[in-house]
């Protein structure tokens, strides 16, 4: 999902071209001191380029792009995402880039040996000015360890035989890609790269080029979490349970969905969690039935229970957790039946995992609770309707992407997935009218071990009592009250 913001671009054009005379300054770095500790290393992105190229074939070489820009608005570009695959094996994070891993040693004409090129961003004082400093060849050299990098206009001439790869391993490109300002764009790079490796129009017909491949290999590097990756999975995760657990001590039936939206988030970033993997759902009553619901527009989310199901991404790295809470404080008696119900499905899938289980196993074992429990509240009359009001899947891996890249075949331990059962009822669903718009979804965060699990978002309550007792909690954002606008007050124009 894209995210906002802004990222200014064509409109500030004009005034570039007034002040192209004058030599911009690019600004200097921030100091170190001044920055985040924790960022993966370059250590880091070259072991999993090593560990790509061990499971790539004999002769072959992987390509990843950068993903695309977007436009929010005339000018105006949404936040950048860089492609997770760039930053697993790179961690640049610029947009109009290429890496290339080779599975053996290439040799240059003066007879330097490398294993990997990095086409970047050139720099540019002026760019730099208006939208952010960037890395550069020498930045990319020096801070991610690739000593082959080169500026993205260098990549059209760069001898490059991929004639000779037995493999060209590479993903299939998003299919519009915006042409942005030409030369050495990404738009660019790709058509270079077609250009040079004789890539046919026609996808699969040669078996050279395959991006089959590309997804199994990075499925099964990427499924598996290193120890760093885990110290950001369990940072990203336990922010975004203390999230859920400022909203829940804080929320009342006055607030509306978007002011709770913003608190998470405002959480989030308070520890450092840059982004959120995926837009925020906070679904008050009746709109915690739409799945992924990301208007948030209710004005007042009353006294019904509220879905909010909102991830913190940290240093790339995704949470997935959801909490749905009474937001009066106290479940009613269906609420009650309905969470308690998706509580024990989770449970019995919970049960299930362990080294060498299966997504199955786990699915079938949440489905069977809400199945029964379903057709003993007499809300179906048939078990397979189970999937009218529990329509999704049990769970995913998470990751760099919330839904990350992985097998879905078998659990191995150091995965991270998620655990997600739910029951929706709309309003005007075939049972008794007193079940109408009970949406209840609980989103754990679950690492895999050798005999069982670990729940890393064991930080937020699940059970009923435990919730009620932390949304009796006094928060700090209590006294956190900002005035009524002034504006909107006087009627008419
Ligand atoms: N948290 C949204 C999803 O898993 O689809
Ligand atoms: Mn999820």
């Amino acid at each position: 999902m894209h995210k906002k913001l802004f990222h200014v671009t064509g409109s500030l054009l004009l005034a570039l071209i007034i002040v192209t005379n004058i030599q911009a300054q690019p600004s200097a770095p921030v100091a170190d001191d001044f920055l985040p500790k924790d960022y993966l290393t370059k250590d880091f992105h070259a072991g999993r380029r090593d560990a790509a190229r061990q499971m790539m074939p004999e002769n072959s070489v992987m390509v990843v792009f950068a993903y695309p820009t977007r436009t929010f608005s005339n000018d105006v570009e949404y936040l950048y995402h860089q492609n997770p695959d760039m930053y697993y094996f790179s961690g640049y994070k610029e947009p109009h880039s290429v890496l290339l891993i080779f599975k053996d040693e290439q040799k240059d004409s003066l007879g330097n040996t490398y294993k990997e090129m990095l086409f970047v961003q050139k720099r540019n004082a002026q760019a730099e000015q208006w939208t952010g400093r960037r890395l550069g060849t020498e930045g990319a050299k020096e801070k991610l360890g690739i000593p082959m990098s080169f500026n993205g206009e260098d990549f059209a001439n760069m001898n490059i035989e991929f004639s000779k790869f037995d493999k060209i391993i590479f993903d299939r490109f998003p299919d519009d890609v915006p042409n942005g300002f030409g030369k050495a764009d990404l738009h660019d790079l790709i058509e270079q790269f077609k250009e040079k490796s004789k890539m046919p129009e026609k996808p699969g017909s040669d078996k050279r080029f395959d991006n089959r491949l590309y997804r199994d290999l990075t499925a099964q590097l990427r499924e598996i979490k290193t120890p760093e990756e885990m110290s950001l999975i369990r940072k990203a995760v336990e922010i975004s349970c203390r999230g859920q657990n400022e909203v829940m001590r804080t929320v009342h039936p006055d607030m509306s969905e978007l002011e709770i939206q913003g608190l998470h988030e405002y959480v989030h970033k308070r520890y450092g969690a840059e982004e959120v993997g995926y837009g925020s759902i906070v679904g008050a009553g009746e709109n915690g039935c739409i799945l992924h619901y990301m208007e948030n527009t209710k004005t007042k989310v009353g006294t019904s229970m509220i879905l909010m199901d909102v991830g913190a991404e940290y240093h790339g790295y995704t949470a997935d957790v959801t909490r749905t809470v009474p937001v009066d404080g106290k479940f009613s008696d269906e609420e009650r039946t309905i969470y308690q119900l998706v509580y024990d499905a989770q449970e019995a899938a919970f049960k299930t995992l362990k080294d060498g289980s299966t997504w199955s196993d786990a699915s079938k074992a949440a489905q069977d609770i809400i199945a029964d429990g379903l057709l003993k509240l007499g809300i179906i009359k048939n078990r397979a309707d189970v999937r009218k009001y529990y329509p999704h899947g049990l769970g995913h891996h998470i990751g760099l992407d919330v839904h990350d890249r992985g097998t879905y075949q078998k659990l191995k331990k150091d995965m991270v997935i998620t655990i997600e059962p739910g029951i929706y009822i709309p309003e005007g669903s075939d049972c008794d009218k007193k079940w109408w718009s009970i949406a209840v979804r609980i989103e754990d965060d679950a690492l895999i071990t050798e005999n069982g699990y670990e729940l890393l978002s064991h930080f937020a309550p699940r059970k009923i009592e435990d919730i009620e007792k932390m949304i009796a909690e006094k928060s700090v954002l209590d006294n956190y009250k900002l005035p009524p606008l002034e504006s909107g007050k006087k009627k008419g124009f």
